[in-house]
């Protein structure tokens, strides 16, 4: 998103080929007026750069950090051992397991570093990021409504629904 202000939401993903799926959770925050802010980081490609960039993005001023990677998923994993920052994993869908793979490779940390862990997939990118306006939306009254409205939307399409 680019309104001008500093993001507050990063997202970050192992490879280009997870964008298709991630870009679902960049429009959501948009949606949202959540500025954020994504980039492809590897855990294994460029495992400096982005111990780097995560232990610098507290002080750059996010709140939330979302990971998605897919197959050895040790991004989200990477992610949390660098920062206090709450991080929110999703799982990719891979060719060979088709994400079983990533799901318990973002699910299974260790005691004490903690990732929260979402579905695989495109429901996982969507509920990361509302799971991020949920945090933001503590502090943030015009978030909080705009969820209510979010979830009313939903619910009134759902009962709209015919069936022929
Ligand atoms: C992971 O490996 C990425 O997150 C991606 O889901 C998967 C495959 O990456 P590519 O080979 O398509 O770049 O690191």
């Amino acid at each position: 998103m680019n309104t001008g202000e500093s993001p507050i939401v990063a997202i970050i993903m192992g490879s280009k080929s997870d964008w298709e799926v991630m870009r679902h959770a960049r429009d959501l925050l948009n949606q949202f007026g959540v500025p954020n802010e994504c980039r492809v980081l590897s855990a294994h490609r460029t495992p400096h750069q982005t111990a780097e960039y995560i232990s610098k993005a507290e002080e750059r001023g996010f709140e939330v950090i979302i990971a998605a990677a897919g197959g050895a998923a040790h991004l989200a994993g990477v992610a949390a051992a660098h920062t206090l920052l709450p991080v929110l994993g999703v799982p990719m869908e891979s060719a060979s397991l088709k994400g079983l793979d990533s799901l318990l490779s973002t699910v299974q940390m260790p005691g004490g570093i903690p990732v929260g862990t979402f579905a695989i997939g495109k429901p996982g990118a969507l509920n990361a990021a509302l799971f991020a306006v949920a945090i933001l939306a503590r502090k943030r009254p015009e978030l909080r409504d705009k969820l209510r409205v979010y979830r009313a939307d939903m619910a009134a399409k759902t009962l709209a629904e015919v069936l022929s």
